[in-house]
C-alpha cells in the first residue's frame, strides 16, 4: 500500500492533546492526514501535509468536507438471523417487550430463526450488515452472540463472528460471548444447571480465542446480579473483559454488579440511581447509551446529567438487533441520542469515536485522528462534524478506509 494524502475542509481530531475549551474536539481547519502502511502518520494543516507528503497520492482533497476518526459501534447483536416485524406492530399496538417475551417472542423467537440458519448463511447475513455499517462510516463493530443459548449454536454464532473479524475488507470486529441473554423454554425449570452451563463455556471458547468479552442481561426478566457475578468471574479468569446489559427495565443490582466487577461497560441504564452511578464512576466503568432501544420501546432516557456530572464517559451505540434496535445504524443512535437524551453533539461524537474505542480496548489503535493510529478514516460529505449528529436516513460518506484500505467508495482501487 503506497502513502497517501486526505486533505479536508475540517479535520476533527477527538484527540484530547488538541483539544480545547472552545474546541472539545480538537478539530483542525484547512487540514489534512497522511496515511503510510495502514496508519497515520502526520496529521497537520494543509501546507505542512504537502511539504512532508512529496509525492503521495492525493486520494481526496474535499475543501467542502469534514473528516474524522473512523465511528466505532461498542453494542451490537448484528450476528442474528430473522425478523421480529409482528412484535413491532404488536408493541406499537400496545404489547409490552416483556409480554412477548414472556409469551417466548422476543429473544427467543430469534433464538429460534438462528438455530435454523446454516452456519455460511449466518456469516454471509452478519458480514452483509457490517459492510452497509461500514458505508454508514463505522469501522470498528462489537458483536455479540447470544441468540444461540446452547453449545453448538453460541458457537456458531461465535463462528461466525469470527470468520467476519478475519476480514479486512470490512469493519473490525470485537466478539462478546453473551453467555446468560435469555433462558430457552425446556430449561425453563433448570434455571441453575442452565447457568452453570453457559458460565462453563466460558474457558473452551476463550481458548479458542472466540471473543474478548463477556455479557449478561441482567434485569427483572431475565438473569440476577448473583447469575451474572458467576460470569464475571468466569471472565476474569479467562482473561476476558465484562460488558454487561443493566437497568434496562428494572434494577436489580446490575450497575452495583459492573462496578464490583470492573467492567468495561454497564449498557442501557436506563433505571440506574445516584448510588449506582457513584459507583460506576469509581470503577471507571463506561456508560454505553442505547438511544434506539429506549427510542423503539418509548422509554425515558437513562440520567444523562447525573452520569455526565459523575465523570463517567458517556459511549453512543446502536445495539442493532432485530428486536428493541431494528437498525444498523450508529449515525441514528447519535441522532437519537442527542435529540432524546440531551448529549452534546461533540459529546455524542466523541461517544461514537474515542470512548467506543476506549471501551473495546482499542483506545491505542483506533478513535481519534492521531498520528500513530491505525488510519480508520471517514470523510464526510457534510461540512461540519455537527452535521453528523442530524438525522439524515441515508449514508453521507464519501470516503472510508480501514488501516488504510479503502472501504468506501466499494470496489475503489486502494492507494
Ligand atoms: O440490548 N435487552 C436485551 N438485549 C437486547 C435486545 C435483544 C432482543 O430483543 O433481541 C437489547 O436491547
Ligand atoms: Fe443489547
Amino acid at each position: 500500500m503506497n502513502p497517501f494524502v486526505l486533505l479536508a475542509g475540517r479535520v476533527v481530531t477527538v484527540d484530547p492533546a488538541r483539544s480545547t475549551t472552545g474546541n472539545p474536539l480538537g478539530a483542525l481547519d484547512d487540514a489534512g492526514v497522511l496515511v503510510e502502511a495502514g496508519a497515520i502518520q502526520l496529521v497537520a494543516r494543509r501546507a505542512e501535509i504537502l511539504s512532508a507528503a512529496a509525492g503521495a497520492t492525493v486520494l481526496a482533497d474535499e475543501p467542502h468536507a469534514v473528516l474524522t476518526p473512523g465511528l466505532c459501534d461498542a453494542h451490537t447483536h448484528a450476528a442474528f438471523a430473522g425478523s421480529r416485524h409482528a412484535e413491532y406492530a404488536a408493541r406499537l399496538g400496545g404489547a409490552s417487550y416483556e409480554d412477548i417475551a414472556r409469551a417466548g417472542g422476543g429473544i427467543l423467537s430469534t433464538r429460534a430463526a438462528v438455530q435454523a440458519t446454516a452456519p455460511a448463511e449466518l456469516a454471509r447475513l452478519l458480514s452483509e450488515r457490517l459492510r452497509r455499517m461500514g458505508q454508514l462510516g463505522v469501522t470498528t463493530v462489537e458483536v455479540k452472540s447470544g441468540y444461540g443459548l446452547d453449545q453448538d449454536n453460541e458457537c456458531k454464532q461465535l463462528e461466525a463472528i469470527a470468520e467476519a473479524a478475519r476480514r479486512e475488507d470490512l469493519p473490525r470486529v470485537v466478539a462478546t460471548y453473551l453467555a446468560l441473554h435469555a433462558i430457552p423454554k425446556e430449561e425453563a425449570t433448570r434455571r441453575t444447571s442452565y447457568v452453570d452451563a453457559a458460565v462453563g463455556r466460558v474457558s473452551a471458547f476463550a481458548a479458542r480465542g472466540l471473543m474478548r468479552y463477556v455479557d449478561a442481561y441482567v434485569d427483572a426478566n431475565a438473569f440476577t446480579a448473583a447469575e451474572a457475578e458467576r460470569l464475571g468471574e468466569a471472565a476474569r479468569s479467562a482473561g476476558l473483559g465484562i460488558r454487561l446489559h443493566v437497568g434496562q427495565f428494572a434494577d436489580v443490582g446490575g450497575a452495583a454488579l459492573a462496578a464490583r466487577l470492573g467492567a468495561a461497560t454497564a449498557d442501557h441504564l436506563e433505571n440506574v440511581g445516584p448510588s449506582d452511578v457513584e459507583a460506576l464512576a469509581r470503577a471507571g466503568t463506561r456508560a454505553v447509551l442505547l438511544p434506539v432501544a429506549s427510542f423503539t420501546l418509548a422509554q425515558a432516557p437513562p440520567p444523562v446529567s447525573l452520569l455526565r456530572s459523575a465523570g463517567i464517559p458517556l459511549v453512543v451505540a446502536s445495539d442493532a438487533n432485530p428486536g428493541t434496535a431494528p437498525t444498523e445504524s450508529l449515525p441514528l443512535a447519535l441522532a437519537l441520542a442527542v435529540r432524546l437524551y440531551g448529549l452534546l453533539p461533540d459529546e455524542a461524537l466523541a461517544g461514537a469515536t474515542r470512548e467506543a474505542a476506549h471501551s473495546l480496548g482499542l483506545g491505542d489503535r483506533v478513535g481519534m485522528v492521531k498520528e500513530g493510529l491505525d488510519a480508520d478514516l471517514v470523510l464526510w460529505d457534510l461540512p461540519h462534524e455537527h452535521a453528523i449528529v442530524q438525522p439524515w436516513g441515508t449514508p453521507k460518506t464519501k470516503l472510508v478506509t480501514r488501516q488504510g484500505r479503502v472501504l468506501v467508495p466499494t470496489g475503489a482501487p486502494s492507494a
